[in-house]
């Protein structure tokens, strides 16, 4: 781990919604939260990112008040959630499995009896007011199980703000979406936050953390690697970008890792180069500079800004969503994976 990693700004600095100090689960042998601590600010979108095993779930499992902790402690909105997180749950919005356990129920029928469940009343106008907010409206009068896989997660989103709650938890709302339907569930976690929730979500997409989270939290085997703005985190790798390109005749790679701007390069196939740089703009320049002096032509020129994902390379050695391509599916009806149900049941 790189130094600029190394302070984990634990305290929020603003009026922190969530804390936790400490946080440990163990499976067994497994530790699969260990010792994690941080805090969630009041109105942000709050990301946990990281490859599936992380404990992402788990830690959010602790926070809602759905699975007790092994160690440390969780503040929510004031309040402690162990040993009684009766008080936390009635604060908190939980995205959950609403497809399996109410298929035989229209819309606005799932979320009157998800209502009464929080003790709150919803009136139709209320009912069609919160399926409005998720896009749904239309879909009053449907079943749960004549809808998208989008419109389903939409669906859950919707239940977990029945009771007004301070904080919203969403675990990989967008997994196994197809890009438009995860475009539209983004749009509607971005309508929610405006409106004044606190959003808290997992993902092991780096493109939805960097969009959609003010602020990230690196997740790796039950440890917090690294916390901080999208921005602050990929600045903190002292890398600007990627620069690939071929030549029309090879150079040695001495004089390209020498250029301005340029920190490391490396060559593939012959012909086809790679560099990483500390300044894109300064390392594109010079290497036209050089490839003019030297009579070269410069062909596939590809600049690539550094992301989260080389964050998370840089961490661990590994890569953070390898199996993006095969998780892409359609839109069509499905039941994505859901965790437990909160008041029982589910599955
Ligand atoms: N109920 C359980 N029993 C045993 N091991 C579990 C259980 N739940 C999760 N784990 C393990 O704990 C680790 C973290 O899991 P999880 O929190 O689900 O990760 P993530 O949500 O980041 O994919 C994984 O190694 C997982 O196999
Ligand atoms: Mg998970």
């Amino acid at each position: 781990m790189s130094a600029a990693f190394a302070a984990l700004p634990a305290d929020a600095g603003g009026d922190a919604v969530i804390s936790i100090r400490e946080l440990t689960k163990r499976y067994g042998e497994l530790v699969a939260v260990d010792g994690i601590s941080f805090e969630v600010r009041r109105g942000e979108v709050f990301g946990i990112l990281g490859p599936n095993g992380a404990g992402k779930t788990t830690t959010l499992e602790m926070v809602e008040g759905l699975s007790c902790p092994d160690g440390g402690e969780v503040v929510v909105d004031g309040l402690s959630a162990w040993p009684d997180p009766t008080a936390v749950k009635a604060r908190i919005g939980v995205q959950l499995q609403a497809t399996a356990l109410f298929d035989y129920l229209r819309l606005r029928e799932i979320i009157h009896l998800f209502g009464s469940c929080y003790g709150v009343r919803r009136t139709p106008a209320e009912i069609d007011a919160l399926l409005d907010r998720v896009g749904l409206l239309e879909k009053r009068d449907s079943f749960a199980d004549q809808l998208s896989g989008g419109q389903a997660q939409r669906l859950s989103i919707a239940l977990a703000l029945v009771n007004d709650p301070v904080v919203t938890f969403l675990d990989e709302p967008t997994t196994g979406l197809d890009p438009r339907a995860r475009r539209a569930l983004w749009d509607v976690i971005r309508a929610i936050n405006a409106a004044g929730t606190t959003v808290v979500l997992t993902t092991h997409y780096m493109e939805e953390a960097e969009r959609l989270c003010a602020r990230v939290a690196v997740m790796d085997h039950g440890h917090l690697m690294a916390l901080d703005t999208p921005r602050a985190l990929v600045r903190g790798l002292g890398a600007d970008a990627h620069v690939t390109f071929t030549l029309s005749e090879p150079l040695p790679l001495e004089a390209l890792c020498g250029l301005d701007g340029v920190s490391s390069c490396s060559a593939h196939d012959g012909e086809g180069y790679a560099m990483v740089a500390d300044s894109a703009q300064r390392a594109v320049v010079s290497l036209l500079d050089l490839a003019a002096a030297r009579g070269l032509t410069i062909e596939n020129l590809d600049v690539q800004g550094a992301n989260l994902e080389d964050v998370f390379l840089r961490m661990t050695g590994r890569k953070l969503a390898e199996e993006d391509e095969e998780d892409e599916r359609t839109d069509e009806p499905e039941k994505p994976r859901r965790r437990g149900f909160l008041f029982g049941g589910g599955g």
